[in-house]
């Protein structure tokens, strides 16, 4: 991707999924990955990720006292979005770096939207107003029957607002608004099975990832599990200008 002056810039993924999806644990083992093929890369979250964002999470997540209501949910998440965008993913991108989100503006449509019913349409503007035309390049949906991932975060004691307080029928409407959303956007969204081992995931987002880098080798289709079988970049090729290399 570019900037909007032109400048090339880093690579920005961002991962997405229903509940216990085991997006955060993917993301710090993305990074290492990463650094093996030489890719510096900045590890961030939503809500969070500044400090006025990681303020916001608490208010968000863990203060159902609040009784925020759906179109106050949708307005904070945006304002830490806001925050983290101009703070953390823009000059990243701007080093080059490939920046790895977990969760972006869409688990906004997934979840105030498909999930809480309100107006995807005007969801999309107010996310418009928080991050203007920041996109991701690459958007992973690590996808999940519901009641497994649900299972996964109480045994891991990871409950929070959004699972405490919603039911089951709310969080399958946000999976099916997911599965919509990578349906509607093929080119953006890759769409993985997150009941698969943990390598099997990583392997099939790094051959995702690597597909996506200009100067990359291309990662042959039907590539298994397991690090040696992932790419390297190739001598042959040039070496992606929008991304920094190590060393
Ligand atoms: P997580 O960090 O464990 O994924 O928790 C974030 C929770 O916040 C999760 O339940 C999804 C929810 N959420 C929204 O409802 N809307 C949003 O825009 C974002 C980023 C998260």
């Amino acid at each position: 991707m570019h900037l909007n002056d032109g400048r090339p810039a880093g690579f920005f993924l961002t991962l997405e999924g229903p509940e216990g999806s085991g997006k955060s644990t993917q993301a710090r083992r993305l990074a290492t990955r990463l650094a093996d093929f030489g890719l510096r890369s900045t590890v961030t979250r939503e809500p969070g990720g500044t400090a006025l964002g990681e303020e916001v999470r608490k208010i968000l997540l863990h203060a159902p006292e609040l009784q925020p209501v759906p179109a106050a949910d949708a307005l904070l998440f945006n304002a830490a979005r806001a925050q983290l965008a101009a703070e953390v993913i823009e000059p990243a991108l701007a080093r080059g770096e490939v920046v790895i989100c977990d969760r972006f503006a869409d688990s906004t449509l997934a979840y105030q939207g498909y999930g809480a019913g309100r107006s995807i349409e005007s969801l999309r503007s107010i996310a418009s107003f928080a991050v203007g035309d920041l996109r991701p390049d690459l958007t992973v949906l690590i996808d999940l029957p519901v009641e497994d991932g649900l299972r996964r975060k109480v045994d891991d004691g990871e409950i929070t607002r959004f699972e405490s307080h919603a039911d089951v029928d709310f969080h399958r409407r946000v999976r099916a608004g997911f599965l919509e959303l990578a349906a509607a956007e093929p080119d953006r969204f890759v769409v993985v099975d997150g009941s698969q081992q943990l390598e099997r995931i990583e392997a099939e987002i790094i051959a995702a990832i690597l597909n996506r880098l200009p100067g990359m080798v291309r990662v042959p289709a039907g590539t298994t599990s397991g690090s040696a079988e992932v790419s390297v970049p190739s001598e042959s090729e040039p070496k992606p200008e929008s991304l920094r290399m190590k060393g």
